[in-house]
């Protein structure tokens, strides 16, 4: 059987050096807050199977606001030290026994499926797995004087990052342990291993994985996020979908009464739909029939959410963000206009991005074509990408 494997993502802590009224975790960068992208990461790992949330008491109408449209368990709450917040997220997984777990804190917004891969290749070999960096920088012990005593060998030096992987059991009997013998501030799990006696084998680490901490990291973060997107693409996307019977229409994700149906295979969205064909053309990545063949079962009487979803994530997996989506729908009826909001809401909502960058209009085709006829409605749509350049690609 698969090993059960937990991550506990923490964000118990109050930021206090990242300067501000707003704890770091749920501060903005590229255009979410902080903790999310942890979150995601877990969520996606298709090993992973629970993902545990630690927060502060006083953040949880934040946590609940950053984290709407996710699908996670109830944060448990941490406590005084950051070692007593992974205590109380080891204690709240305990009886869904998972056989090995991850820690993570939630100011490491940049860290990667592939590192979650190292770290459970490396737990499963060795009981206790951490990422870890060469130090590169000559390294010297001063006094408080700040004069240099000596200087220190780095080759056998690392730098120690998270997520850090356990056996469930034995990192949860060590935190017991620390907590009964008073000890309450090993500021990472791996020390608290060290203290406990497990042997910890470390594995290799990203540069780019940094912890948030200070109001500069953010800036410089949040600058070579962007300078790393600036390859900036537009996609076009059309579709068409004829009437039939029925009494409502989807566009835009929302649903509209009307006298009559649009036919298709899915929903018949036009709306979504041309938006996936312009994400995809943003992409080079084909088209929807391609991603979603038509003869494909599956996708009868789809929610055509579940198509945009897919085509925002092949952006995320190119380092990518959507920088805008716009749709044009032409019919005579029904009328757009009293829609116009929700559908912007909507769209937003299932893309992930903010409502200003989601513009919706319409038209009629003033009584002229198949529109004008009243035999269907179409859809005009553009996305806006910013996505990572690729390594070796021409200027
Ligand atoms: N953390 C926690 N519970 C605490 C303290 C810290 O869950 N009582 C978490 C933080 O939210 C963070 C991680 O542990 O994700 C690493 O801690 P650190 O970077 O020090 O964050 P803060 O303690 O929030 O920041 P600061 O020390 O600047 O106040
Ligand atoms: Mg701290």
């Amino acid at each position: 059987m698969a090993a059960k494997i937990a991550a506990i993502v923490l964000a118990g802590g109050r930021g206090t050096r990242s300067g501000g009224d707003l704890p770091k975790q749920y501060k903005e960068l590229q255009g979410e807050p902080v903790i999310l992208p942890s979150l995601r990461l877990f969520l996606e790992h298709p090993q992973v199977s629970l993902v545990q949330p630690v927060i502060h008491p006083d953040d949880q109408d934040r946590f609940a606001k950053a984290t709407s449209g996710l699908d996670l368990p109830a944060p448990v709450m941490g406590g005084a030290t950051r070692q007593d917040s992974v205590r109380a997220g080891l204690q709240a997984l305990e009886p869904l026994e998972p056989d090995f777990v991850l820690v993570h804190d939630s100011a490491r917004p940049f860290a990667t499926l592939a590192l979650v891969d190292r770290a459970l290749a490396a737990v499963k070999a060795s009981g206790a797995a951490i990422p870890a960096l060469p130090v590169t920088d000559t390294v010297k012990e001063v006094d408080a004087q700040e004069r240099v005593r000596r200087t220190i060998d780095r080759t056998t030096l690392r730098l120690i990052q998270t997520p850090q992987a356990f056996a469930f059991l034995s990192l949860l009997n060590a935190h017991r342990r620390a907590a009964q013998e008073g000890k309450h501030d090993f500021t990472d799990d791996a020390a608290l291993a060290e203290w406990a006696g497990f042997s910890v084998t470390a594995f290799a680490g990203d540069a780019d994985n940094v912890k948030l901490t200070t109001p500069e990291d953010f800036v410089k973060a949040a600058s070579a996020h962007a300078a790393l997107q600036d390859d900036i693409r537009t996609g076009i996307g059309f579709d068409v979908h004829a009437f039939g019977e029925g009494d409502h229409v989807v566009l835009g994700g929302i649903r509209i009464a009307h006298d009559r149906g649009l036919k298709g295979h899915s929903d018949a969205d036009v709306v979504l739909h041309a938006m996936v064909d312009a994400l995809l053309g943003a992409l080079c990545d084909g088209d929807i029939g391609a991603h979603f063949p038509p003869s494909d079962p599956q996708w009868r009487g789809a929610s055509s959410d579940r198509f945009l979803q897919f085509a925002i994530e092949r952006v995320k997996a190119r380092g990518g963000t959507v920088a805008h989506l716009d749709t044009t729908i032409v019919c005579e009826a029904p009328k757009i206009g009293p829609h116009r909001d929700a559908m912007r809401k909507r769209i937003a909502d299932i893309a992930g991005i903010s409502l200003d960058r989601v513009g919706v209009k319409a038209t009629t085709s003033e009584g002229l074509g198949f529109t004008g006829r009243g035999e269907g409605i179409a859809a005009y749509a553009t996305a806006t990408i910013r996505i990572r350049r690729n390594v070796g690609d021409a200027e």
